[in-house]
């Protein structure tokens, strides 16, 4: 396309018209394979609430989405918008007090986490669910050894394994996550390794017990680019290579488009948009989400327009009535100041749900 003709436009126009072809062609590859995995993960109408001195404030509202094995799920939105604590609540590690689920389930292969206790639940985590967060020195410990680390993690879930059967084991991962050098690395403390190095040894403790979740909160954030790059493709060969289903939570809309399967949008707790990652990219039907993809840079400055959100996400002690979004919305009509709108499909197509009046019958009426 010429430079002069792309001029003026927006990223989603000219992402979508990009994409457009090969977006559908990419959309029908990921649901035929989708179709043949298993359900792994079913959320269901879960609600976070926080307890504090202002009363009880929904964090999470009637969150619901389903994880097959071996795929790719991006949760995106901006701060503040439910991302970590919908993590944290499939981890059972949700800050209590002040949050707690106060409604709905969390199915992992058919059991229900928000029914475990704290013990069960931490045979879960690690075993089942792994978990690799923004700053891998918060769950590192700084007076243990990296191969150490991973070896008591092997250790705690399986019981019966022998010391050394163990540190092979540890060794073995560290290996696979591509560290140079391995059993210098396999010896040396925390503080003697680099961010990119230090990540990866999460990443190797995270699926040492090979969970079947693998959830990724902002994994690559503090890490320059180069290395954040071998981050993500590490991640999502575990997932080719192990059938680990991961759960991808980050800010960045590109990184969205190269791994992820499905995407969830939330916005001030709420689930927004829910489809394919082709189909979310080439036709993004939630204001919201439209904002989020036009407000990516654009690398070739083909898009003179780069687009920023007006306004901030609401407070959880501000929460707007009716639909969440609506202060900012330029669509905005009387309907949605009074009335939340539901997560329905558009035009009949069960993977593409939108929560927006705009898409209901009557609108444009
Ligand atoms: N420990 C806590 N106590 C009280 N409120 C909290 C706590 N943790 C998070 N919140 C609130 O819960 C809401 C959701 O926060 P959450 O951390 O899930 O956002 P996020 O989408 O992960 O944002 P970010 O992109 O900044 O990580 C926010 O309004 C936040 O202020
Ligand atoms: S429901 Fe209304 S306010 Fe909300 S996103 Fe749709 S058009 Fe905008
Ligand atoms: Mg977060």
């Amino acid at each position: 396309m010429a430079e002069e003709e792309r001029r003026g436009r927006t990223t989603t126009e000219v992402v979508s018209e990009e994409l457009q072809e090969r977006g559908k062609e990419l959309t029908q590859e990921r649901l035929d394979t989708n179709a043949r995995r298993e359900v792994l993960l079913r959320v269901k109408d879960l609600n976070v609430t926080l307890f504090t001195e202002d009363g009880a404030l929904p964090a999470i509202t009637s969150l619901s989405f389903e994880m097959r094995k071996g795929e790719t799920l991006a949760v995106v939105g901006e701060s503040g918008c439910g991302k970590s604590m919908t993590a944290l609540s499939i981890m059972g590690l949700l800050p209590t007090p002040p949050a707690k689920v106060t409604n709905g389930s969390i199915e992992l292969s058919g059991v229900d986490m928000v029914k475990l206790s704290n013990e069960e639940m931490r045979h879960y985590r690690g075993n089942k669910i792994g978990m690799i967060f923004q700053e891998p020195m918060t769950s590192l410990n700084p007076v243990m050894t990296a191969g150490k680390q991973i070896r008591e993690g092997i250790l705690v879930h399986n019981p019966k394994m022998s010391k050394k059967e163990a540190d092979a084991r540890a060794l073995e991962m560290i290996k696979l996550v591509g560290i140079p050098a391995p059993e210098k690395v396999f010896k040396s403390y925390p503080h003697e390794l680099s961010g990119g190095m230090r990540q990866r040894i999460m990443i190797a403790m995270a699926l040492a017990c090979q969970p079947s979740l693998l959830i990724c909160d902002e994994p690559t954030t503090a890490l320059d680019v180069t290395i954040q790059a071998q981050i993500l493709q590490l991640i999502d060969r575990m997932r080719d290579e192990l059938g680990t289903a991961v759960m991808l939570i980050t800010h960045d809309m590109g990184v969205v488009s190269e791994m992820a399967d499905w995407v969830l949008v939330m916005y001030a707790g709420h689930k927004v948009e829910y489809t394919l990652a082709p189909e979310l990219f080439t036709n993004p039907l939630h204001p919201y989400s439209r904002g989020l993809i036009d407000s990516i840079p654009s690398l070739d400055n083909a898009v003179d327009t780069l687009y920023a959100i007006p306004g901030n996400v609401p407070m959880l002690s501000e929460m707007p009535k009716g639909c969440p979004f609506h202060p900012r919305c330029p669509f905005a009509k009387d309907i949605c100041c009074k009335q939340a709108p539901e997560m329905l499909p558009v035009d009949g197509d069960e993977n593409h749900l939108v929560a927006c009046w705009k898409y209901r019958k009557g609108w444009g009426e």
